[in-house]
């Protein structure tokens, strides 16, 4: 048989976060994605351990809501070896992405997609033993609609699992940039300030989100990751794709003279973040795990 991953479309809106970026910056974001899984491969490793522990035997059926590349479905796909992954997601680039990936992993047949707004409901599925989102939850515009879809997703007895980042991760020391000390904290207060008004559920307790959903939180813990030198080239690289979106989102919104400094970390000259030997990344994870109970009705 050739592997090949089936593909569905369901109805709900398209959510405005996802096509509201042109074709470029959701290139950027691929490689951003599949970089941070890269360079924090031993987290996943972690977290994905710890899911296997708490969902026991005969996981078969995975839901890897809001997938992007696939970083985590292709982490289950291998920490769970008799189960097959339906990645959900509101974008099709994304989607026709982790189909080809699988393809040419051998894994099409253990792949289906599912093109939704997590925000709708998840049609069809009542039988997940584990569903995964990844800093994913927090763009959509009514988390507790959301939660009502993953829980009647969920098998009675099934797991969900929340991993969400704090914020952008971090990697300059306070005086990176001559004359501008304290130029990423700025930026990064000013993205805080950015992310609230677009974002509103980025930072959320996901914990209470969930005990409102009728889930029962079993794990909830928040881990600040920390790379340091020697680093691999690609944690420059990672540097500069975060680095180069957040001086496109804050432009007009920073002094000129912040922008400019951040200019000068990412333009090939000798403070560019590629060539740095003071690069340290820096990210807080947090993950929480919760139960569908196994006494409610859908
Ligand atoms: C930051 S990426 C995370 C991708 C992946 N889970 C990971 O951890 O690498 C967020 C993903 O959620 C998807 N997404 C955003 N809003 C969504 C929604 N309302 N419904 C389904 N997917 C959504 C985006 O298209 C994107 O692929």
């Amino acid at each position: 048989m050739t592997p090949s991953a089936s593909h569905e479309h369901a109805h709900g809106h398209t959510h405005g976060h996802t096509h509201e970026h042109g074709g470029s910056d959701q290139e950027a974001l691929t490689q951003v994605l599949d970089l941070d899984a890269e360079l924090f491969a031993p987290y996943l490793t972690s977290v994905t351990a710890r899911l296997a522990d708490a969902a026991g035997d005969g996981v078969t059926h995975v839901v890897d809501l809001g997938a992007g590349t696939g970083t985590g479905t292709f982490a289950l796909l291998e920490r769970f070896p008799h189960a097959r992954v339906t990645a959900v997601d509101s974008s099709p680039e994304m989607l026709a992405r982790l189909a080809g990936a699988a393809r040419a992993k051998g894994l099409g047949d253990r792949v289906r997609t599912l093109e939704t707004d997590a925000g709708a409901g998840l049609p069809g599925i009542t039988d997940a033993d584990l569903v995964w989102a990844s800093a994913s939850l927090h763009h959509v515009d009514d988390p507790a609609a959301a939660l009502a879809g993953v829980h009647a997703a969920l098998r009675p007895g099934g797991l969900l699992a929340v991993a969400e980042l704090d914020g952008m991760p971090r990697f300059l020391p306070d005086d990176a940039v001559a004359g501008r000390p304290g130029l990423e904290a700025r930026c990064r207060a000013a993205l805080d300030a950015l992310h609230a008004e677009r974002m509103p559920h980025l930072g959320a307790d996901w914990g209470v989100l969930l005990a409102a959903a009728g889930l029962t939180v079993e794990q909830a813990r928040t881990e600040p990751l920390e790379l340091s030198a020697p680093l691999p080239a690609s944690a420059g690289r990672y540097a500069h794709l975060v680095l180069d979106r957040i001086r496109v989102a804050l432009d007009g919104l920073v002094d000129p003279a912040d922008l400019a400094a951040l200019g000068t970390l990412l333009d090939g000259g000798p403070a560019d973040v590629r060539h740095r030997d003071d690069l340290v990344v820096r990210s807080t994870r947090q993950l929480w795990v919760a139960r569908r109970p196994v006494d409610t009705a859908s």
